[in-house]
């Protein structure tokens, strides 16, 4: 069976790709998720904060003249400072596996952190992932000014390097959909959809914010699952399905409305990483068990462009549920 995709231009040889995680730190984890299944893996992200962190400590030592300490700079940082070390996992990962190895660049705002992008380019990535975690809990900025935000991080990344970049996104926009076709026009070279936020809830006993970070359940498929059937086939840039990948019933799914490619964490966190293997094969049976000969055959099928019964994606089908009542599995 031919399993094979391609995302942000590269060429792999199935649509399994493991999402940022911390399993991507141990090297040991990314050679078994190779030989598991996986098709690509992105690293865990790499912040703003910590690559501002050492822009700062690097213009101190400038400042102060001190080019002893600035010569000594590279080993002092690297001892504790995230970008260095970073740049060492890109290039230890590629060593390690055969798969491509996407970086994850995370921020919030248009500054010097971008040209980090370079650096992360000559380390060996294959990709660049953007997740752009912004909450606009500041009230006074419009959509509008949110928008042109990532617009303004994406432009000032790919101006830094030649790799492709895709765009990690949240659906919290008042037209996610025009907003992908926005970042699409403007170059990104691909969509994760979606990014999950974490929200704090609060301990009643001791009045405090929980902070603590849920893995997510297969019912977290459906937000994503609407809005690629919706963008599938309409737009220049590749998608990836993220969120709520527990069985290979979702990566099904997700490739019937047309993900290029489906990524995973939660399953993975939640079962280990030779659960990998259980998707891989899941979706191998399902596949075969359609009598499908490649993936294409049944990718986007069930995309918007595709189906006859659009009403299921529309309003018409909220009016229908309303009325009908609820299932309560
Ligand atoms: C422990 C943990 C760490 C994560 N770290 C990152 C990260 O560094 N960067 C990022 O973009 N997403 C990160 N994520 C989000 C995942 O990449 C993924 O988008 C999210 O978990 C939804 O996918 P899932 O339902 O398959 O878990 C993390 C998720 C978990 C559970």
């Amino acid at each position: 069976m031919d399993l094979s995709t391609r995302y942000l231009g590269l060429d792999l040889k199935n649509p399994l790709v493991v999402s940022a995680s911390p399993l991507g730190l141990d090297l040991g984890n990314v050679r078994k998720l190779e030989d598991f299944g996986a098709a690509a893996i992105v690293l865990p992200s790499i912040f703003q904060e910590d690559i501002e962190n050492e822009i700062d400590e690097m213009e101190r030592l400038v400042a102060e003249g001190n080019s002893e300490a600035f010569s000594y700079f590279p080993a002092h940082m690297s001892e504790n400072v995230g970008p260095k070390n970073y740049l060492d996992l890109i290039r230890r990962a590629r060593a390690a596996v055969d798969m491509p190895v996407i970086a994850s660049l995370n921020g919030t705002t248009r500054t010097g952190w971008t040209d980090y992008a370079k650096q992360i380019e000559q380390a060996g990535a294959q990709a660049i992932e953007l997740n752009i975690y912004f909450l606009p809990t500041d009230i006074s900025q419009s959509g509008a000014e949110v928008e042109a935000l990532y617009l303004d991080i994406l432009k000032a990344v790919k101006q830094a390097v030649s790799l492709p970049v895709s765009m990690k996104l949240s659906p919290y926009f008042s037209s996610p959909g025009h907003m992908v076709k926005t970042l699409d026009q403007a170059g990104a070279d691909g969509f994760v959809l979606f990014n999950r936020f974490y929200q704090p809830d609060i301990d009643l006993e001791e009045l405090s914010l929980l902070r603590d970070l849920k893995l997510s359940h297969k019912g977290e498929i459906r937000l994503p699952l609407l809005w690629i059937a919706a963008l599938a086939g309409k737009i220049k840039g590749s998608i990836a399905a993220s969120s709520g990948v527990q069985t290979a019933a979702e990566v099904i799914k997700y490739l019937f409305v047309g993900a290029d490619v489906v990524m995973t964490t939660s399953a993975l966190m939640r079962h280990g990483v030779g659960y990998m293997k259980t998707l891989h094969d899941g979706m191998v049976a399902d596949l075969n068990a359609r009598e499908v000969g490649k993936l294409s055959d049944i990718r986007g099928r069930m995309s918007r462009g595709a189906t006859s019964d659009l009403g299921a994606f529309d309003r018409v089908n909220y009016i229908r549920i309303l009325r009908g009542g609820v299932h309560s599995s």
